[in-house]
């Protein structure tokens, strides 16, 4: 049974360690403990798929020491983490460029990545170097090519084409999370968010776990999904011929 993607722009780590009076890294290092709790959480609270916002492709403007510790972190959890995934079936897999990721935690990930394939509880989707901007520039330039090898039609392309070539198979995110108050989604999934839900919280990063989850997941269930259409369709009838 497929269940509900969850993405997440995991915000506010630098705020809670200089609430702290602690180097922003400690905020990054605590941020961990919640991705972890989350991953932990999610299946039983129905989510599917989740998408974690940790590194987008502009946070290479950032200091290179907080850069490098941000990598670090990311080595360290897919090191740590792996048998834990594993067991708990969940899948891990990367969006975003790769060419950039250094090279030792580009390696611990790739060894991730292979060693949860087969997880089937959570499909677990960590956004690295991401840039939605690019992913779609990036499909365009598929279908491109798949048109100039003249093995696509210019003509048959559709938002359903872009959609396969973006998405990659993923369903789009019915819930879209972003903590510590900023209400933007800083090219994040930029595309699959056309009827996304957004949740903003002022909660930072690091003291958001599995209850903030679950809280964000309720408030979800009161919304009302339209998708451009009407919930009671005898109803709009009636409406329209009564005017
Ligand atoms: C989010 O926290 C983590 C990343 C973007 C990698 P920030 O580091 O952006 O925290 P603030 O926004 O400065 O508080
Ligand atoms: C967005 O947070 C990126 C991640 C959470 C990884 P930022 O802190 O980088 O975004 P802006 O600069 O506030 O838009
Ligand atoms: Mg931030």
């Amino acid at each position: 049974m497929s269940g509900l993607h969850v993405g997440i722009i995991m915000d506010g780590n630098g705020r809670w360690a200089r609430a702290q009076g602690k180097p922003r890294w400690r905020g990054h290092l605590a941020g961990v403990d919640s991705v972890r709790d989350v991953v932990r959480g999610a299946p039983d609270l129905g989510v599917t798929t989740l998408t974690l916002y940790a590194f987008s492709s502009d946070n290479w403007k950032r200091p290179r020491g907080e850069v490098g510790r941000l990598f670090w972190l990311l080595r360290e959890y897919c090191q740590r983490e792996r048998a834990e995934l594993v067991e708990n079936g969940v899948r891990l897999t990367q969006i975003g460029r790769r060419d950039r990721i250094p090279k030792s935690a580009l390696a611990e990930l790739k060894k991730t990545e292979q060693a949860t394939a087969r997880g089937r509880r959570l499909h677990l989707r960590l956004a690295i170097d991401y840039s939605a901007r690019w992913a779609i520039s990036e499909a365009t330039k598929r279908l491109a090519r798949r048109v100039e090898q003249g093995r696509l039609d210019c003509k048959a392309i559709s938002c359903d084409t872009l959609r396969r070539a973006i998405a990659n198979g993923v369903p789009d995110p019915d819930l879209i999370i972003r903590t510590a108050g900023e209400q933007r989604l800083s090219d994040f999934l930029l595309w699959e968010a056309a009827y996304a839900e957004l949740y903003f919280t002022s909660v930072l990063w690091p003291d958001f776990r599995r209850g903030e989850l679950a809280l964000a997941l309720s408030e979800f269930q009161q919304r009302e999904r339209r998708f451009g259409g009407v919930l009671d369709a005898g109803d709009a009838a009636a409406t329209a011929v009564g005017q």
